[in-house]
């Protein structure tokens, strides 16, 4: 079954006494929210533990942000998959156009690091999206279908019960300018239906599909009102327990 799903990507925001305060508030405030909605915070890594025992007997889940594509070794300043289960992950976020863009994350290696986070027990919150050249040339359906096909074209049905995937249109993060419900809406079913071609129907009506960029709790009800927005990512609203937890209660 589709879930429902609110992620907070911190993003590098928050010291480790900060976070844990935030994560505590999320998880007391998370108690007035339907069974049916999952919240996830997706703090950076040094928090993951201190988090993680913060979250302990709520329903909340941990995600990181980001791992390795390598298993293990001489990677100097990576983090592994398995390092993230053991701190208490069973998410991470993949992909996010961030990576993509100040760290040279590419569809090549994000297939490693899918493999590497499915293998170790972590659900993969997968980021798509397009930037706003790629938008105003009228090329935002190809763009996404791209990264979709690079990387979960090589994944098969029962890992794809453990995708998330998340639309974040790069010219909507953090700048304020959100993608209206209907700009959203038709890419959605587009991913929705990328997913299907591969996958079969069944996979897509089952798999979420996050929207993200400038999700507040003034705009997350309309958003989530249509048909293939399944809930959100979200960066700056995040930060506040109090509007990431509205934004939760917009379903
Ligand atoms: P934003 O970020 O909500 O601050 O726009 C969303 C994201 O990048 O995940």
């Amino acid at each position: 079954m589709r879930k429902f799903i609110v992620a907070g990507n911190w993003k590098m925001n928050t010291t480790v006494p900060q976070g844990v305060e935030l994560a505590k508030a999320v998880a007391e405030k998370s108690k007035s929210l339907p069974a049916n909605v999952k919240l996830i915070v997706a703090p950076p890594f040094t928090h993951l533990v201190s988090v993680a025992l913060e979250l302990k007997g709520s329903d909340v889940a941990l995600s990181a942000q980001n791992c390795a594509d390598k298993e293990k070794g001489a990677y100097t300043g990576e983090v592994a998959a398995d390092m993230l289960a053991s701190a208490g992950c069973t998410y991470t976020i993949l992909g996010h156009s961030e990576r993509r863009q100040y760290y040279g994350e590419t569809d090549a290696k994000l297939v490693e690091k899918v493999k590497l986070a499915l293998a170790n027990a972590l659900d993969v919150i997968l980021c798509v999206g397009e930037n706003l050249k790629e938008r105003e040339d009228g090329k935002h359906f190809e763009v996404v279908t791209e990264q979709i096909k690079n990387v979960l074209y090589n994944f098969t049905e029962e890992d794809m019960a453990h995708v998330v995937i998340a639309y974040e249109p790069v010219w909507a993060i953090g700048t304020g300018k959100t993608a209206t419900a209907e700009q959203a809406e038709e890419i959605h079913a587009c991913i929705r239906g990328v997913i299907e071609q591969k996958f079969g129907k069944k996979v897509a009506e089952d798999t979420t599909i996050l929207y993200g960029g400038s999700c507040k709790p003034s705009n997350a009800k309309e958003l989530f009102a249509q048909p293939d927005i399944d809930g959100g990512l979200i960066g700056g609203a995040a930060l506040k327990a109090d509007d990431f937890i509205a934004i939760a209660q917009s379903f």
